[in-house]
């Protein structure tokens, strides 16, 4: 079993991704750090207790960073409603966060566990940025990140989703993925060339006939993505497709390339500019996705539950 922690801006598709590890048995998570990004972090924290609390389970929820590294937070309400869990109306939590910083929990994590602990990223960067400026040497034990973020230009799928060459994760705290990307660790990027490829996402019919399954998971997954289909046409699991990675490698093709990130452009904040592709240096960029064997696992344990 994998260690994991997931760091969440909880969030639509952040709900489905904590499900889905939650559900894999080849995960242990050990906690889920939040931040703010679609919502703000006590939003965040909030939703992500409700779903633990949904899930019947009690892992511990750390909250940390309330804004950016630079510049402001702008909420994603359009995509995640006013809650941040979209038409989805669960109990207010009665679950509490821990009293220590989603900072301090990460490094006391690889201190302990080193090498063996992933991190799933599935908002913008800042906890983990945060976490490498304060102390280096200890971030640089961890095994990997594996981050949601970023539109590489790799393949024919996907557009920025917040300026046209931008996506949400990395233009809400370009300075953060900017840290990360060049922090020496293992870094697994899966951007919107990979979430938005049609194999991998949920289209209408299939939202349909998920709408007759009835289970309570069901019910909650087409209440927090109805938005996303009306917005987009077609639903894509950012989130989840980033955590699939941690639970079967062979779901993403990546390749090493050299990236930097675009951090005051007024048209291009947050873009993430491929300089080299098939490098020995940089970070490893996801280009293909398996979407059959993604969308049976979503099926399987999230859906049927
Ligand atoms: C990312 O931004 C957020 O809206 C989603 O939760 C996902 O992490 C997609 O660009
Ligand atoms: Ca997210």
């Amino acid at each position: 079993m994998a260690k994991v922690i997931l760091d969440v801006d909880t969030g639509v598709d952040d709900a489905v991704a904590i499900i889905l590890a939650l559900n894999s048995p080849e995960l242990e998570v050990m906690g889920i750090t939040t931040v703010a990004g679609n919502v703000n972090v006590e939003r965040a924290t909030e939703n992500t207790l409700k779903i633990v609390e949904f899930m019947g389970r009690n892992t511990p929820v750390f909250p940390g960073m309330g804004r950016p590294l630079w510049g402001e937070l702008r909420e994603d309400r359009e995509s995640h409603g006013e809650s941040g869990l979209g038409d989805a109306i669960l109990p207010s939590p009665k679950l509490k966060p821990e009293a220590c910083h989603a900072m301090d929990f990460v490094l006391q994590s690889i201190d302990v566990w080193g090498k063996e602990l992933t991190i799933v990223a599935t908002g913008p960067l800042t906890n983990l940025a945060m976490t490498i400026l304060k102390e280096p040497q200890v971030a640089l034990k961890v095994g990997r990140i594996i981050s949601m973020g970023g539109y590489f230009g790799l393949t024919p799928y996907g557009r920025g989703n917040v300026l046209p060459f931008s996506e949400f994760n990395v233009f809400t705290d370009p300075l953060a993925a900017d840290i990360v990307y060049h922090s020496g660790i293992e870094v697994i990027a899966t951007g919107l060339d990979v979430t938005m490829n049609p194999r991998a996402q949920v289209d209408g019919q299939t939202y349909e006939e998920i709408g007759k399954m009835k289970t309570r998971n069901a019910l909650l997954f087409t209440s927090l993505l109805g938005r996303l289909l009306v917005k987009e046409g077609a639903i894509s699991l950012h989130d989840p497709l980033a955590l699939s990675y941690a639970i079967s490698s062979s779901i993403l093709k990546t390749k090493r390339c050299t990236v930097e990130v675009e951090l005051q452009g007024e048209l291009t904040r947050g873009q993430t500019v491929v300089l080299e592709e098939d490098t020995e240096r940089g970070i490893n960029v996801a280009f293909d996705v398996d979407g059959e064997q993604f969308l049976s696992l979503i099926h399987e344990r999230v859906l049927w539950r």
